[in-house]
């Protein structure tokens, strides 16, 4: 039997499900997926689909040479020689914020508007060791917004999006931790001072930590090495090194989130493992019970200099994307509808049968969604077939309908049966979902 590769997984409509695992059932996908889009139209944000694949440099070059995803995570070959693109080196997207920049650079889209609002919802591939809520394949819903301004309302906008989905989708005990990384001056100067509070303790620290004090030294800081832990702490914080536009960006972003009612908790140690923000980052992390180690859901930030890095005028940017794998894992349980039939169609006879055909429909083109059996059976067991689907009604059609032109209609759900006009049949029943 060949499976599906490691890490990746094929999400199910529950009922065909062999283990039941309610984490990779596609309804629940879907149902985070409605809710996102209705918050995006909310916002104005229009829809994006970029590529699934890029040209590696937009990512070397985007989400920063020194990071874990361009080094160990991406999966990238070179494309064979043709036509077009000779041999040229292609990687799977990793995330999305890099791709829909170039297409903003692609596009020349500031020459349209002003502030451009767009968003994502699709795969995204990562070589990552898999675990619980960790998978090579997994599904992002992102949104960034570009231009010329960036107003901290922007950021707000943001942060308030992310968690009015995230609310919508059911998940309670979220946390929104904020931090600032500040802008390239700031943050060259904080990384000075980390390197050099460390230069004389090298020995002391992890490996990864040790390496990353010469190709990262911000990432030192979201180490989980016990080892690292107490020179972590005596790093002087970031906002010691800020200038007061950077400064006056973070308290502004504060004070519209307090003013909007949303809670959250400043994190000196927030950095993020992609290199292009600046000021503001976040994360929105769940301690919903089973959500394991992985508890990440969200993230993102400001990166006001990722456009021109790729090439692209001197613009603005603001955006996160939401781990749908995760959210999906933290839902609960009985959290998301899943699909039923509206009426199951039962025929009895040969004759029947042919007019349970059109009859079923009539009821797809009047918008329900109806079953029809193509295997004869009992009416016991066709009934027991239909609630076992959760069907909301069972239309019953033998050799006495067909002569009084009278059809059975049965509520499965109030357990109620009575005779309806053949003609006029569709107005005695409403949506499972209206119920
Ligand atoms: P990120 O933090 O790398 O940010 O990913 C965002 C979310 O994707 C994470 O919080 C997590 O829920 C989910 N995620 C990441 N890796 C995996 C994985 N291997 N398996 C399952 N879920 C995963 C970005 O990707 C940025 N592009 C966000 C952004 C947009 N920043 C600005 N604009």
């Amino acid at each position: 039997m060949i499976r599906t590769a490691a890490y990746t997984r094929d999400l199910l409509p529950a009922s065909l499900s062999s283990d039941g695992d309610a984490a990779a059932f596609v309804h629940r996908f879907q149902f985070v997926e409605d809710i996102a889009r209705d918050w995006f139209r909310r916002y104005g944000f229009q829809e994006i689909r970029t590529p699934i694949f890029e040209r590696t440099e937009l990512f070397a070059r985007g989400v920063g040479a020194e990071t874990d995803i361009v080094t160990k995570e991406m999966y990238t070959w070179r494309d064979r020689a043709g036509d077009d693109g000779e041999g040229e080196s292609l990687t799977l997207r990793p995330e999305n914020t890099a791709p829909v920049v170039r297409a903003y650079i692609q596009h020349q889209m500031w020459k349209r508007a002003e502030t451009v609002r767009l968003y994502y919802i699709g795969p995204q591939f990562r070589r990552e060791r898999g675990q619980r809520g960790r998978y090579r394949q997994f599904f992002q819903i992102g949104a960034e917004t570009l231009g010329v301004g960036d107003h901290p309302v922007l950021d707000v906008e943001g942060i308030e999006l992310v968690m009015g989905i995230l609310a919508d989708a059911g998940l309670r005990n979220l946390e929104l931790r904020l931090n600032t990384v500040g802008d390239a001056e700031t943050r060259a100067r904080f990384v000075a001072a980390i390197q050099q509070a460390l230069a004389d303790r090298r020995e002391e620290l992890s490996d990864d930590s040790r390496r990353r004090l010469e190709t990262n030294p911000l990432r030192i800081l979201d180490s989980k090495a016990e080892q690292d832990q107490p020179l972590i702490a005596t790093l002087p914080p970031i906002y010691d090194f800020l200038d007061d536009d950077c400064r006056a960006h973070f308290d502004a972003v504060r004070r519209y989130l307090d003013a909007a009612g949303i809670a959250y908790v400043v994190d000196a140690r927030l950095v993020r493992g992609l290199d292009y923000y600046t000021k503001t980052v976040f994360e929105v992390v769940s301690h919903a019970p089973g959500i394991g180690a992985q508890n990440a859901l969200a993230g993102g930030g400001r990166y006001d200099g990722l456009v021109e890095t790729l090439g692209g005028p001197p613009t603005k940017g603001f955006g996160f994307a939401l781990g749908v794998d995760r959210v999906v894992l933290a839902m609960p349980e009985d959290g998301a509808p899943e699909a039923r039939p509206d009426v199951f169609i039962v025929h009895l006879g040969e004759a029947a049968f042919e007019r349970a055909l059109s009859v079923a429909r009539d009821a797809r083109r009047a918008g329900f969604a109806a079953m029809l059996d193509v295997t004869p059976r009992s009416i016991k067991s066709a009934l027991r077939l239909a609630n076992k689907l959760g069907a909301r009604y069972a239309l019953l059609l033998g050799e006495t309908e067909l002569a009084t032109g009278q059809w059975t209609l049965r509520d499965l759900i109030r357990g109620e049966q009575f005779a309806v006009p053949a003609d006029a049949w569709l107005q005695y029943i409403s949506r499972n979902d209206e119920t």
